[in-house]
């Protein structure tokens, strides 16, 4: 069974937090998560003069966990830049839910709530499958 240190998955997704870039929104996001071999990814949104082409938080995180071998998302903090836990938007959950799932923890000002909760009834891999 894998130890979630919460504590530092929150300094990991504050400290990316200030690589973000965001001339434009002026609103730097950062986001950590635990993957189930043990190690920490992390990313920050990059956004773009041309404003649809932002990237948000999770894409990077996501881009980061494949490109470093893959796995499986088990816990994830999001930040702003006060470092308070943000809501990420629903693409993010989607983005999300694609590689942790159901029981994939977001930290939340309520506490872990898993992407059952934050994504009900989500389509995901296993709808293509049927
Ligand atoms: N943003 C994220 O990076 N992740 C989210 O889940 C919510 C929004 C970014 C996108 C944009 O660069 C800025 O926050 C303001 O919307």
């Amino acid at each position: 069974m894998i130890t979630i240190d919460w504590d530092r998955l929150h300094l990991e997704a504050k400290a990316i937090m200030l690589n973000a870039y965001a001339p434009y929104s002026k609103f730097p996001v950062g986001v950590a998560a635990l993957v189930d071999d043990g190690r920490i990814v992390s990313g920050c949104n990059v956004e773009n003069a041309s404003y649809g082409l932002g990237l948000c938080a999770e894409c990077g995180l996501v881009s980061n966990l494949i490109a470093s071998g893959g796995g499986r998302l088990i816990a994830a903090v999001c930040v702003d830049s006060n470092g308070e836990f943000l809501s990420p938007c629903g693409r993010c959950r989607q983005l999300l839910f694609e590689h942790g799932g159901n029981d994939l923890l977001l930290m939340t000002p309520d506490g872990p709530t898993p992407m059952s909760v934050i994504l009900p009834w989500a389509f995901g891999p296993d709808n293509l499958s049927s």
